[in-house]
């Protein structure tokens, strides 16, 4: 899986997403700037956006760094698909919708990126990992969770988009049933001896990518390092991706 627009001269593929979890602009800057577009990609969520909005995503992009923008969007299908252009038009690597927007949501979404000058990876989200049996039961649904993930799933590859962000322990499951070419994006991520900080179920860089993980989001295992650097280099060499 290679990224779809040529942000990076050197057009190599870095498997590691650094999540800019962030307040404000200032103290991602204070990151970012130990960061080396080579060795990663970084993801900017709702609060940094939020925040700093997309002059600062534009500012990532300037910098050679791919961005994925973690919206989740989901509204109807025109007001996604101009969403999605106009997230396009930032010069994002990667962006992303909620599945449960449906087959016509994300359809039109894959039109929008695709009509765009620099069409970026477009993923969706299954169902959040935040939610569990009884959550999908509250809002009506009371096909088994995992079901549920895997029926989203192919709904996104038969809307035509390029993957799902998914757990890495979901990612065997779902790379044999989608295929070597679907896109899986997966969080919780920690090294060995690293702390779990509030993820329950994590998984090592080199299992997940063993998993068939496609990609690997990885948030305060860098961002809270006393050196960053050092601790991106360290899950290269873990995984031998250097
Ligand atoms: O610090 P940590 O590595 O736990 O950060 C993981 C990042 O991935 C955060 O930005 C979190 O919101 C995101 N994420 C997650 N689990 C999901 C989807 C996204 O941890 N299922």
């Amino acid at each position: 899986m290679t990224s779809a627009n040529n942000y990076n001269p050197s057009n190599n593929d870095p498997k590691i997403i650094v999540a800019l979890d962030y307040a404000d602009a200032a103290n991602a800057l204070k990151l970012v700037n130990q960061l080396d577009p080579t060795l990663c990609r970084l993801k900017v969520g709702k609060e940094l956006f939020t925040a700093a909005g997309p002059q600062f995503v534009e500012q990532l992009t300037r910098s050679n760094f791919g961005v994925f923008l973690d919206l989740k969007f989901h509204d109807i299908p025109n007001t996604v698909a101009k969403a999605c252009s106009a997230a396009s038009n930032l010069g994002v690597w990667m962006l992303n919708v909620h599945a449960s927007g449906g087959l016509e949501m994300m359809q039109a979404a894959r039109e929008a990126v695709s009509a765009s000058e620099t069409k970026p990876l477009l993923i969706a989200v299954t169902v959040l990992t935040s939610m569990n049996q009884a959550t999908l039961n509250q809002i009506g649904i009371n096909t088994d969770l995992a079901t549920h993930v895997l029926n989203l799933a192919k709904l996104t590859q038969q809307a035509g988009l390029d993957g799902v962000v998914c757990s890495a322990l979901e990612a065997k499951m779902l790379r044999t049933a989608l295929g070597g070419d679907f896109c899986l994006v997966t969080p919780g991520i920690r090294p060995a001896n690293v702390n779990q900080d509030d993820q329950s179920r994590v998984v090592t860089p080199a299992d997940a990518l063993k998993n068939g993980a496609s990609y690997l989001v990885v948030g305060r295992p860098i961002t809270l390092a006393t050196n960053p650097l050092q601790a991106l280099e360290a899950i290269h060499a873990e995984c031998n991706l250097l």
